[in-house]
């Protein structure tokens, strides 16, 4: 039997939320869908954070609104709650998941949430009961888990302790960021081992940024380590506004291309995802990060 991996898709919110163009609510929507065509089951439309801290997120309402209202929910889609004030937002809008983020580096959780990784928890609380009162799902970020771009090294040991505090308060998964494209082969290798120690391969994501290219080869390693569950970026888009330099994340369609080619089996139609690379390329005046989709235009 073909070995499953799950791949989240984060270009709506992670990608768009770091690019100078932002796309229009019709456009948007229209990426959620061929995401969704194209067998994506896991997608993220947005985030409801501060509008004055990521102004283009501040249309996720529409986004999540009107898609649930349109679609046949056939995916599981999420968004990015920050405090109480958004996850109100999110209950009134229907979504079903949300995904709460704090960080491994104190000065990364400063600037990108303005408070420390223990106030952070202290705002979770809050929120997750909010969310399991509304039989919403929790899911977690860890960003900085593979170095800072204020602190430097972060210690993996830091990375696990943060990762049970998160399971403990009701997350139901943790994603582990390497927000900075920093993490090298060897050391997302010893993450895998490290984490799978105390917890399922069902419960954790790696979220990798391709800054310095080496995200797929990071997804080999992790991979042969256990990990089986991945957010990507579809056309690669995007980066994080409080990581300076910061790339986006790896191109949904390298991933799916090279787990295929792998005999990994993602239920992604790798042709209908890089159909939609190649329409979403029309909205912006750059090319997008994605090896398999340049191939495919040129
Ligand atoms: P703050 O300024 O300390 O909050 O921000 P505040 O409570 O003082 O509120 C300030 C203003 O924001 C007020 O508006 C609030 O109403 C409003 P005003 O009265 O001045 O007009 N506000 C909100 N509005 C809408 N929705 C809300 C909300 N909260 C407050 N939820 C806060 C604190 C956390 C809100 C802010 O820092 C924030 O929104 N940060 C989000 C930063 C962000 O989105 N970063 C990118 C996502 S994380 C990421 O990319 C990493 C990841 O991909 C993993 C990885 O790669 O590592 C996940
Ligand atoms: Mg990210």
């Amino acid at each position: 039997m073909k070995k499953e991996v799950r791949i989240i898709e984060v270009g709506l919110r992670d990608g768009l939320q770091n690019e100078k163009k932002n796309l229009s609510v019709p456009t948007k929507l229209q990426l959620a869908k061929r995401l969704e065509q194209a067998g994506l089951r896991w997608i993220e439309l947005g985030a409801y954070v501060s509008p004055h801290w990521v102004p283009q997120m501040k249309d996720t309402d529409k986004i999540v609104r009107s898609h649930l209202r349109k679609n046949a929910s056939t995916a599981q889609y999420s968004v990015l709650v920050p405090n109480q004030k958004g996850m109100e937002r999110a209950v009134a809008s229907g979504i079903t998941e949300i995904a709460v983020f704090t960080a491994a580096s104190e000065s990364f959780t400063q600037k990108n949430i303005n408070c420390s990784i223990r106030q952070s928890f202290e705002r979770f609380r809050p929120v997750v009961r909010m969310a399991h009162d509304h039989n919403i799902k929790v899911r977690a970020y860890i960003s900085t888990a593979f170095g800072c771009p204020y602190e430097g090294k972060v210690r993996a040991s830091k990375v696990k302790t943060i990762a049970g505090k998160l399971f403990d308060i009701g997350a139901y998964e943790v994603s582990v960021g390497d927000t900075i494209g920093i993490a090298h082969p060897l050391q997302c290798e010893k993450m895998a081992q490290l984490l799978l120690k105390d917890f399922s391969a069902k419960k954790i994501a790696f979220h990798l940024h391709d800054t310095r290219g080496m995200a797929l080869a990071n997804i080999v390693k992790s991979l042969e380590a256990g990990i089986r569950i991945f957010d990507t970026s579809i056309g690669g888009l995007g980066g994080c506004p409080y990581a300076k330099g910061a790339s986006g994340n790896v191109a949904t369609e390298d991933v799916v291309n090279m787990l295929h080619a792998m005999g990994f089996t993602t239920r992604i139609d790798l042709e209908k995802l890089i159909q939609t690379s190649k329409w979403l390329q029309k909205h912006f005046d750059r090319p997008l990060n994605s090896k398999v989709a340049k191939l495919a235009l040129a």
